[in-house]
């Protein structure tokens, strides 16, 4: 990462200004490297060596929970039409293996704390249907870790396991990791050979629990408490398997009246036996967090920014007061839009199988806030090394399934082009844009800010190996068209590949089955290849380009 000193900041003011910029600082945005521009295009300059990050592709992965139809009838159905011979559904699957999303975290979610990881292993007529009390559904366990390994190998995503810090004891957890990892010779890996699983699994990531601060959560913890449960869990898996990487739960959200303090008891318990810990945000444009403003909804992906950099900063303190040379990363191991599909029967299973709950309706605005978080998750890799949409099918998801097929909702798109053309490293951009205020007055504490919000959002990333370049591109303009100038340095696009963008007139408009391209992504003109390109982002627009620069 190449930081900049004050002087290469004025000299970048410098230039700012002598483009005819009227600029002051944009508050904390500066962390993230923008300037407030009062002009009429924004300007991003791109400069080779100056990079944020290796990009690692774990930070745009998936979360697929044992929640309403997301596991049955979403990735496994047998006997549909649609199944294969292990029951998985083959559009789904080709669907997530055209994405190639790079990791899935499982089986939960609030689903974990009270999962019997060996209720879901071994002949399937022997395993138990149970009352599954997170969602209040029924689970039969016809699908558990096997088939979840089996399913991540076939679609070429890697396996993030929850482990339940809930109703599941230390003890538990650990023998979860001998039975996935362990070769041979034990209790628990002899176990696993004799369930047709010869070779061991490896699953190198592993979340320790999941929001065990959270009221709602089966077995809440307090968070010294857990901090200690996670530590000795930890402490005996890596006598198992020293190759782990181990994610510690963080607070449940920015809402929570323990936000930071309780990441900073739970690390300073298990600073030492941990990897990562964990963020975890759902948004809304509702009342309490937007007064229903799209406006204010679109920037809060850089409530997602601040977030990443108050957690990290409680990560480095406990760093500095444990004298310690690990430096923590992050895993924003849920995030999306949710909202409508949040209360009452829509998160009540009542005993039913495969009920239909979090099933969100994703809208177009919806889909720009998403890739506004993508744009955070990557301008922050340095940082996040795993993030997981949260979910991938069926619930709050950008896939939905039915009898018949697979739909694509509008936060697909994002996500999408994210994971298909992001490579390499993340540039690190100055970038100067106009602003738009908002404003505190009546919202939720959290989402409560008076502030100043760039019109236009960007990254870039480049591939050293074949040199494509991708920009992703977010205008926040509800009423015109924006320009965006991007000025190369060092490297220098020759070919546009790709130029797509996602608008429309109507930012409450969905995808259904019967209306499959109400929101899908157009060709935009592109701005010749070279050294400068102005962009013209359509109001209301998240863009992609490819662009080859050898
Ligand atoms: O993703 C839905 C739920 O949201 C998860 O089960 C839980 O971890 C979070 O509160």
């Amino acid at each position: 990462m190449v930081t900049m000193t004050s002087s290469d900041r004025r000299r970048f003011l410098a230039s700012l200004g002598s483009a005819g910029a009227a600029l002051a600082t944009a508050s904390w945005l500066d962390v993230i490297g923008y300037a407030q521009g009062a002009r009429t295009a924004a300007r991003a300059v791109i400069q080779q060596p100056r990079v944020r990050a290796d990009f690692d592709r774990r930070v745009l992965g998936a979360f697929l929970e044992h929640l309403g139809r997301a596991v049955y009838t979403g990735v496994y159905q047998p006997g549909s039409k649609l199944a294969d011979a292990k029951g998985f559904r083959t559009d789904v699957a080709r669907e997530v293996k055209e994405m190639a999303v790079p990791i899935t975290r499982y089986p939960g979610g609030n689903f974990v704390s009270g999962y019997n990881w060996l209720d879901g292993v071994g002949p399937s007529q022997q395993r138990p249907t149970v009352l599954e009390r997170a969602w209040n559904s029924l689970e039969t366990n016809q699908f558990g870790t096997n088939e979840f390994v089996d399913w991540c190998r076939m679609v070429g995503t890697e396996p993030l396991l929850g482990m339940n810090f809930g109703t599941g004891t230390a003890e538990m957890a650990v023998a979860y990791v001998e039975y996935c990892n362990l070769e041979r010779g034990t209790k628990w890996s002899d176990l696993r050979q004799s369930h047709g699983y010869e070779k061991p699994h490896n699953v190198r990531y592993w979340c320790l629990g999941n929001e065990m601060d959270g009221p709602w959560q089966i077995g809440q913890m307090q968070a010294r408490e857990y901090g200690r449960k996670a530590r000795d869990a930890a402490r005996q898996m890596r006598v198992i398997d020293n190759n782990l990487q181990l994610i510690a739960c963080g607070s449940s959200g920015t809402f929570m009246p323990q936000y930071l303090i309780w990441d900073r008891e739970v690390l300073e318990e298990c600073y030492d036996q941990v990897d990562g810990l964990s963020l975890h945000a759902y948004y809304g444009n509702t009342q309490a967090l937007t007064r229903e403003s799209t406006a204010r909804y679109l920037a809060m992906n850089l409530d997602m920014d601040r977030q990443i950099h108050e957690v990290a900063a409680v990560c480095d303190y406990v760093q500095g007061m444990r004298r310690s040379s690990k430096r923590l990363w992050l895993s924003f191991d849920e995030w999306n839009v949710w909202y409508r599909a949040r209360s009452g029967d829509a998160v009540n299973g009542r005993r039913q199988f495969a009920p239909k709950l979090l099933e969100e309706v994703y809208n177009l605005e919806d889909a720009l806030l998403v890739g506004g978080f993508v744009n955070t998750l990557l301008r922050n890799s340095d940082r996040v090394k795993v993030g997981c949409i949260a979910q991938l099918i069926n619930v709050i998801a950008p896939l939905v399934t039915n009898d018949t097929g697979v739909l694509r909702q509008s936060t697909f798109f994002p996500y999408s082009w994210a994971l298909r053309y992001a490579r390499g490293r993340i540039l690190d951009l100055r970038v100067e844009s106009d602003t738009y205020p908002i404003t505190a007055a009546g919202l939720q504490a959290d989402f409560a800010r008076n502030d100043q919000v760039p019109f236009v959002d960007v990254v870039a990333t480049l591939d050293g190996q074949n040199g494509q370049a991708c920009v992703l591109m977010l205008n926040r303009d509800l009423d015109a068209e924006r320009e965006l100038v991007l000025e190369w340095r060092d490297v220098t696009p020759t070919r546009v590949l790709v130029c797509e963008t996602l608008t429309g007139t109507d930012l409450k408009a969905f995808n259904t089955f019967e209306q499959p391209r109400r929101v899908v992504p157009q060709r935009l003109d592109p701005p010749a290849a070279g050294a400068r390109m102005t962009f013209k982002l359509p109001a209301r627009s998240y863009t992609v380009a490819q662009l080859a620069t050898m």
